[in-house]
């Protein structure tokens, strides 16, 4: 059978699409290549997965709703759906908003809509975020969590994606789930976030900027962690039964919110630490107070992931580091 998977030309897309090829799985890729950041990354990414037969990619943006339903129908072996394709980022949702909406919102209604008529659909994993869970101060951040307070538009629109999402499931018995991925790093990364910027500074001798010195935390999650979490999210659907983790009356059995990250609440300053070790430069530091947009610290609950999937977080950020090093240098040729 078929997975569709979205974004498969952004970080997150790749990986996972590489790993569901390696499977065995036939894969349709669906990327609108915006420029948000360099285009020949993602196309370096595509020109990976296009190695796999199983591969088929098409040129689209998701909240155009003909052009993903034609895809749609042109594969009816497409049976589960990996919808990642997003205008990611919290502090371009300050500079951008409109991309947010278009994409996360109309974006998310397009795929809801196009699962909700797929008749052999057996599951819906998609993404949202961390950044849900806002300025909370209780960690580590647990999906019983409230989460009605964002802090940032795009957080905002990850929120009401999973709003959508359980009204879907609620109505049409439509078996999703969310997964809220924990700053991600590894080969293949994004650009625009910490560990790939802040790579790329060093090496160009360019001033990095730590807010509060370094010392904001964040749950920095291993790529190949993330996606076995994925994989291992989509292959357990929600299957209608009371879901023992759901709460709140009237929570639909369809609808499933999990956390995916190490479980390791690491200082920012110490990202960079690693960073200089492996690329063998010392970074230039500026310090800034934090932005509103950026949360002081985030740690993710996994015991909910974990007990569903055996999910189990293996990756260290020592270990992790120097592996999105060695792909940093030969990509960049550094
Ligand atoms: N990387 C992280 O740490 C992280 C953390 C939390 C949540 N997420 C979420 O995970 C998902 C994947 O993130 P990523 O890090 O791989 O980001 P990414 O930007 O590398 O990947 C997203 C891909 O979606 C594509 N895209 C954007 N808008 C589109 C549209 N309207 N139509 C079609 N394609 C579109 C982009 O071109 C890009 O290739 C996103 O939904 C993001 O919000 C990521």
């Amino acid at each position: 059978m078929t997975v569709l998977v979205t974004g498969a030309a952004g970080f997150i897309g790749y990986h996972v699409a590489e790993r569901l090829l390696s499977m065995g799985e036939e894969v349709v890729g669906v990327d609108n290549l915006n420029t948000y950041y360099d285009v020949t990354l993602k196309q370096g990414r595509l020109d990976q997965l296009a190695r796999h037969p199983g591969f088929r990619f098409h040129k689209l943006d998701v909240s155009d709703r003909e052009a993903v339903g034609a895809v749609v129908a042109a594969n009816p072996g497409l049976d589960r759906i990996v919808h990642l394709a997003a205008q990611a980022g919290v502090r371009h949702s300050l500079i951008d908003p409109w991309s947010y909406i278009q994409s996360n919102v109309m974006g998310h209604l397009v795929v809801l809509e196009v699962a909700r008529h797929l008749p052999k659909l057996r599951h819906l994993v998609y993404a949202s975020t961390s950044s849900v869970y806002g300025a909370n101060r209780e960690l580590p951040f647990r999906e019983t969590d409230r989460v009605d307070t964002p802090i940032s538009l795009y957080a905002a629109t990850k929120r009401a994606d999973e709003l959508m999402s359980h009204s879907y499931a609620h109505l049409f018995s439509l078996p999703q789930t969310a997964l809220r991925f924990f700053t991600v790093y590894g080969p293949w990364g994004r650009p625009d976030m910490a560990c790939y910027s802040f790579a790329r500074a060093i090496v160009a001798g360019e001033p990095i900027t730590l807010y509060e010195g370094g010392e904001l935390r964040r749950d920095f999650t291993y790529v190949d962690d993330i996606v076995a979490g994925v994989v291992g999210a989509l292959a357990v659907p929600p299957d209608g039964r009371v879901l023992a983790e759901n709460v709140g009356e009237g929570a639909s059995p369809w609808a499933r919110i999990m956390n995916i990250g190490n479980h390791r609440s690491e200082k920012v300053i110490d990202l960079v630490r690693l960073l200089e070790e492996s690329l063998g430069r010392k970074a230039i530091i500026r310090t800034a107070p934090r932005p509103d947009v950026d949360v002081p610290e985030t740690f993710a609950a996994v015991d909910k992931i974990g007990g569903l999937t055996g999910f189990s977080p293996s990756v260290r950020l020592s270990e992790g580091v120097p592996r999105f090093v060695a792909w940093f240098r030969k990509w960049h040729a550094v």
